[in-house]
């Protein structure tokens, strides 16, 4: 992080764990902790059907709550999704898309994940869009195609001025939850890529847009990877489910 034009941003992606009960003890413990008002941006993605509570009890810490995915559609007969205007209407400031885990355990397409970027974007929503490359295609060179693959189908189908009201996380989809990070510099090398493509269409949107990196960010190797000038933050998945845990990793992008 080197830019005064970006503020940190960490994101905890809950993914489908826990029940109500563990939800209320770890919005509990990050409401203490204080980590919603420190000089990172901070927010959780807890599963939808806990959204409105964890919302109403996050009230007034300064931590906001985002979707872990939201439907392409407007509305109408999409029997188990979640529309963008759904999110909003529960507090929602953020919606992850295109996680690896929906990519490939729902088969979403770069085209599905850009029509639901775009949703986002209609409803004021901020889209943290996902991108990243397999360790397959790490290993075969191919990591800059499948990144920059996975970027030009949402910049196809929305205006770069949306950009200027989304984040970008890099998850090479190797490091999720295996405990294998990418080294500070894997991650630099790939945040300079994203952020070199959207400058090609708007050098002010990029120097402004906020790209995190994820991937078994935990509080030790926080620090370092968060000291990378294209590195703004991150999005967090197992590390966020403990409030300590957490609260450590907004404090190192913080600093
Ligand atoms: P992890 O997950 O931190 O558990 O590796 C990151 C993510 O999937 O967003």
């Amino acid at each position: 992080m080197n830019s005064s034009l970006r503020k940190p941003l960490v994101a905890g992606n809950w993914k489908m764990f826990g029940n109500r009960a563990e939800a209320a003890r770890l919005v509990e413990g990050l409401v203490a902790s204080g980590a919603g008002s420190g000089p990172a941006e901070v927010v959780v993605c807890p599963p939808f059907v806990y959204l409105a509570d964890v919302g109403r009890q996050l009230q007034g810490s300064g931590i906001g709550i985002g979707g872990q995915d939201v439907c392409a559609e407007e509305t109408g007969a999409q029997t188990g999704e979640v529309a963008a205007s759904m999110l909003v209407d529960v507090g929602c400031r953020y919606v992850i898309v295109g996680h690896s885990e929906r990519r490939a355990l729902y088969s979403e397409s770069d085209d599905l994940v850009a029509r639901k970027f775009a949703a986002a974007s209609r409803h004021g929503l901020v889209p943290i869009l996902c991108v990243g490359e397999s360790l397959q295609e790490r290993e075969d060179d191919a990591t800059r195609t499948v990144i920059l693959r996975q970027l030009d189908a949402v910049l196809s189908m929305s205006d770069i001025g949306t950009f200027a009201r989304a984040v970008v996380a890099y998850e090479p989809v190797w490091a999720i939850g295996t405990g294998r990070t990418a080294s500070p510099a894997q991650a630099q090398e790939v945040h300079a890529l994203i952020r070199g493509r959207i400058g090609e269409k708007d050098a002010t949107i990029a120097a402004s847009l906020r790209v995190l990196y994820g991937g078994s960010v935990k509080a030790v190797n926080a620090a370092e990877l968060f000291a990378m000038p294209d590195v703004d933050g991150g999005l967090i998945g197992g590390a966020s489910l403990k409030a300590d845990e957490f609260a450590s990793i907004c404090a190192a992008a913080g600093r």
